[in-house]
């Protein structure tokens, strides 16, 4: 197990709920650890994938007719406690209480499976558009990179690139000035407000002009955008896994209250396509763990948002993925 009190207290997305049906078992990775989770009743578990027994993978398993998560390799047979219940080479013998699978918390929100290894404290984080039925909602994702969690949330917050690497799409060369924007940064988060870009078709008019965006840093790892135009908003809730230090797995939540018209294809293979220009370049950034020291790197105005966010995560002592 790592030492991140930060994020081993933290709640860290591992799958969207849909991918978990019931009666079915998914393999996941976090903070270094290898997870099972598995769905009985409606109910989902995330346990450490490990029998107690030989050390197998549970996720190679199976759930018996009774509800139980049975190993592949010699049977032991666990409750939704994680208890072994049954030794199939010994039917009359009952298994002793430590005989038990790590158990962790886990909750289902915003369309997502969450996962605590430590006290979690905290409360997985808001999405004001979810229960906004004048928003809809399409899930992007999952997105692999093969670095820090802190790389990926650091280039979520950067608007600075959007002129160079989504040139035509989010931004156009010719418009790459970065005016001076406001940000906020408390012991809860950052807001930085009145972000103004130049697009090339902001809103689906197929009309260049300057669009304002607000972005919220909510935890270490989650961070939500809104774009306001005048069709409507358009925001983004994104969240970070960390498999381990230098992998890490990001599920976005598209919402959008004008549009409603457009093909969800459409709107996802158009964020396939930032998030596939975003990856090699975030993967290509060394050093591979993110500098909090500040002297470590040069920075402008328009880097204020990555600035603050690398002074937060300094506060609060976060160290998986940075240096
Ligand atoms: S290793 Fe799981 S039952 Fe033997
Ligand atoms: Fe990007």
């Amino acid at each position: 197990m790592i030492e991140d009190p930060v994020l081993l207290n933290d709640w860290h997305p591992l799958a969207k709920s849909t991918d978990l049906d019931e009666a079915s078992i998914l393999p996941a990775r976090l903070l270094n650890e290898d997870l099972v989770l598995w769905r009985i009743d409606g109910e989902v578990h995330v346990w450490q994938d490990l029998c107690v027994h030989r050390g197998t993978r549970l996720s190679l398993g199976s759930i018996d007719e009774e509800g139980r998560l049975v190993c592949a390799y010699h049977g032991w047979t666990y409750n939704s406690e994680g208890e072994c219940v049954r030794f199939p080479a010994h039917p009359e013998q009952k298994p002793p209480g430590k005989a038990k699978v790590k158990t962790y918390r886990c909750e289902e929100k915003w369309g997502l499976i969450w996962a605590c290894v430590g006290d979690g404290a905290r409360e997985i984080p808001e999405f004001e558009e979810w229960s906004d039925p004048s928003f809809r909602k399409v899930a992007c994702g999952p997105y692999r990179y093969r670095a820090s969690g802190t790389r990926a949330v650091e280039n979520f917050l950067d608007v600075a690139h959007l002129p160079f690497l989504h040139a035509g799409m989010l931004g156009d060369r010719s418009h790459a000035e970065i005016e001076d924007y406001d940000v906020e940064v408390k012991e809860e988060g950052i807001v930085a407000r009145n972000v103004k870009i130049w697009q090339p078709d902001p809103d689906g008019t197929g009309v260049g002009k300057n669009v304002t965006y607000t972005y919220k840093v909510l935890r270490p790892l989650t961070m939500y955008l809104a774009k306001d135009t005048e069709q409507g908003r358009f925001s983004i809730f994104s969240t970070v896994c960390p498999a381990s230090e230098f992998e890490s797995i990001a599920w976005f939540w598209l919402a959008m209250n004008y549009g409603h018209d457009v093909p969800e294809v459409d709107l996802r293979s158009f964020q396939d396509k930032i998030t596939n220009q975003d990856i090699p370049v975030v993967e290509s950034q060394r050093p591979e763990r993110l500098p909090l020291d500040l002297q470590a790197e040069l920075h402008l105005r328009s880097d204020r948002i990555a600035v603050a966010y690398r002074r937060w995560l300094r506060s609060m002592g976060l160290t998986f993925g940075t240096a």
